[in-house]
């Protein structure tokens, strides 16, 4: 690209100039000169400039150029240009640890090869690049099909991610893990330490619906905070990652339907914290979850309530506990639903 070289006092002026004359480039970029550090070199539009470049010696410098901004700005590499332009390509995909899920439309699916392709060179740190075809389930895991691997590695869907410093493993092909409720799990935190304060020592935890343990991870980090835990989860392959993400010594991890620990005896009235996080069942599974807690321990959970049903659920909550239960709108679900927050003492 064609460059003045200009003394360095009157970089500003000629910068002006150029503007003035509609001779400046979009993100022009001034440079020193490397052969006298006291000369500038301002990039013009040969063309549009008339006056100023008259002025100032001119040199040809090569310009490199410039960086990918995303996915897309690969896309010529893999596909003929006409595709490129005439398709309307996905916009957002997510990370989970070294691997990337990004949702297609039929039209979009047909160049997924080319796609995940991108993507790999786009992030140099991800390894494998699948199509998200939604979840499904019970278990809520996701319907991933491959569209790219980086060369020397393996599509496995098992990775390791990293929320609020704690490393966690998951797989999001055989369970449940989002990060979306990673603010909530630094309440839950903070909720914890407050109880330990009050009762003076290590709390009893309950988690029954623990999926691969990201609620419990910072819980068990804190020096005295966790005595006795419980961690549970229907999901077989959800309960072998909380082995290896829950290392506590005093942990009981079971594969198990969280409804039916109440008809175990030494489990009733044993816990001070009680985690419920079953969105779319927490208040209907609660009445069979709450023998589990002692007197003043603390249920905290998480629920999907329609609009029509908010004034409803609070008055559940009221009647199951004291006037002190609240129910908080944390986000929207849907156009009609909300996902809220439930806190409630067991009262003596
Ligand atoms: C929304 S996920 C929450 C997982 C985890 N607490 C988190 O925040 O990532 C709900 C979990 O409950 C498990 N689950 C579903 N039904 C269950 C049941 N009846 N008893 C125990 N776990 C169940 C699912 O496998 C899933 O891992």
């Amino acid at each position: 690209m064609l460059h003045l070289r200009v003394p360095s006092q009157e970089t500003q002026r000629v910068l002006l100039l150029l503007k003035a004359e509609s001779a400046l480039p979009e993100g022009a970029r001034v440079r020193v000169d490397p052969s006298d550090s006291n000369l500038r070199l301002i990039p013009f539009i040969e063309d549009a400039s008339t006056v100023t470049a008259t002025q100032y010696p001119v040199v040809d410098i090569p310009t490199e150029p410039p960086a990918a901004r995303n996915y897309r700005d690969h896309l010529s590499d893999f596909l003929p240009t006409s595709v490129v332009e005439s398709t309307e390509w996905p916009t957002r995909h997510e990370f989970v640890g070294d691997l990337i899920l990004i949702k297609l439309d039929e039209n979009q699916r047909t160049h997924g090869g080319s796609i995940g392709e991108a993507l790999l060179r786009q992030h140099a740190r991800t390894r494998a690049v699948f199509e998200d075809r939604g979840v499904t389930g019970t278990f809520r895991v996701r319907d991933l099909k491959p569209l790219a691997v980086r060369e020397g590695h393996d599509d496995s869907t098992r990775t390791r991610i990293v929320e609020a410093g704690h490393q966690l493993w998951t797989d999001p092909a055989t369970v449940y893990y989002s990060s979306r409720l990673s603010h909530e799990r630094e309440g839950t935190l903070a909720c914890a330490k407050n109880l330990r304060q009050e009762l003076g020592r290590p709390l009893a935890i309950c988690d029954p619906y623990a999926g691969v343990g990201p609620s419990l991870r910072p819980l068990i980090a804190e020096s005295d905070l966790v005595g006795e835990l419980f961690a549970g989860d229907l999901n077989p392959a959800a309960v072998k990652l909380l082995r290896e993400n829950i290392p506590h010594t005093s942990a009981t991890i079971e594969c198990v339907d969280a409804r039916n620990l109440k008809n175990r005896p030494e489990m009733r009235e044993k816990y001070d914290l009680l985690l419920v996080n079953i969105p779319h069942d927490s208040l209907e599974h609660l009445p069979d979850l709450l023998p589990l807690l002692q007197s003043n321990g603390i249920v905290r959970g998480w629920a999907i309530v329609e609009d029509t049903d908010f004034e409803a659920s609070i008055h559940h909550l009221h009647s199951m506990f004291d006037q002190t239960a609240t129910l908080e709108i944390r986000r929207s679900y849907s156009a009609s639903a909300n996902l809220c927050r439930f806190e409630a003492r067991k009262t003596p």
